[in-house]
């Protein structure tokens, strides 16, 4: 009896301690520990800054557009960030996918519609490794759920290289504070002025980043607003609830007490 309980305890110490050596390794990875940003969609009240999603998706288009597809994302879906018909399909206009097959069974070629999704810049996943060193840049449409740190992350990785540096990398990768391991394949993809913003915001190197990232943090919720606000519906629903519950139970047991 002793015995299986000690084991069973020596068993559950184990597991523990195993636990933490995998947290442990993966916190030796980030090279730097990443700022808490003010993102204007954080915490219970928080939602999206469509004038500073709208400057992200520009740089998106801009910058990163060129390696990275947004498969999940539908120009459609851009309404929710505050542009109307005519501006989603001028966006969408600037894109081709094809379509098919027509009525002599060929596959042909046609401008996006608002209905389309965000067009893959490589046709598949070996062109895009052979044009970019061998790593695939990944689709960016789900980037801010999958990775730790989330925005934080995002930003602090796309603001985070150091070209003056001196750090030794091996051809074909670059030196990356934030990311695991700290060499990244992908070259530093903001500089500061790599698009001109129309509200007249001044493009820092950490503007295009946290625009961007706010961006995509949209992509990968599109319906936090929603969400959020249901949630504080459902809320005000139970303080409603609870009081009346309340205020029944005092009246039922008044004779009693
Ligand atoms: C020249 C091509 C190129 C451009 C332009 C580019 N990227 Fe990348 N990106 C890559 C490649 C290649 C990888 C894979 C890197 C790796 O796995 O080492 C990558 C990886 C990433 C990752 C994932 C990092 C991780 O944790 O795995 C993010 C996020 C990212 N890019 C965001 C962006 C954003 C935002 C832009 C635009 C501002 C951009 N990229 C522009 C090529 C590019």
């Amino acid at each position: 009896m002793t015995n299986t309980r000690s084991f069973v305890i020596a068993a559950g110490f184990a597991a523990v301690t195993a636990i933490s050596n995998i947290g442990g390794v993966k916190a030796a990875g980030d090279v730097n520990s990443l700022t808490a940003q003010p993102w204007s969609f954080k915490g219970i009240f928080g939602t999206f800054d469509n004038a500073e999603v709208q400057r992200g998706l520009q740089v998106y288009l801009e910058v990163c557009s060129s390696c990275h597809g947004l498969g999940y994302i539908a120009f459609r879906n851009l309404a929710e960030i505050g542009y109307d018909e005519d501006q989603i399909k001028a966006i969408a206009g600037q894109y081709e996918v094809e379509d098919g097959p027509n009525n002599d069974g060929e596959m042909f070629t046609r401008t996006a519609q608002p209905s389309d999704y965000f067009v893959d810049p490589f046709a598949n996943e070996k062109e895009a490794a052979a044009m970019n060193n061998g790593a695939i840049p990944p689709d960016l449409s789900l980037i801010c759920k999958a990775r730790p740190g989330g925005a934080d992350y995002i930003y602090g990785l796309l603001s985070g290289y150091d070209e003056e540096g001196e750090h030794e990398v091996p051809d074909g990768l670059y030196y990356n504070a934030h990311f695991p391991g700290g060499e990244i394949a992908m070259p530093q993809p903001l500089y500061g002025d790599d698009v001109e913003y129309s509200d007249g915001t001044a493009a820092t190197v950490e503007q295009e980043s946290r625009d961007v990232t706010a961006f995509l943090s949209w992509a990968a919720e599109p319906t936090l607003g929603a969400r959020k606000k249901l949630g504080m519906k459902v809320l005000l629903f139970l303080v409603v609830l609870s009081a009346l519950l309340f205020a029944s139970k005092r009246k039922i047991w008044r004779e009693i007490h």
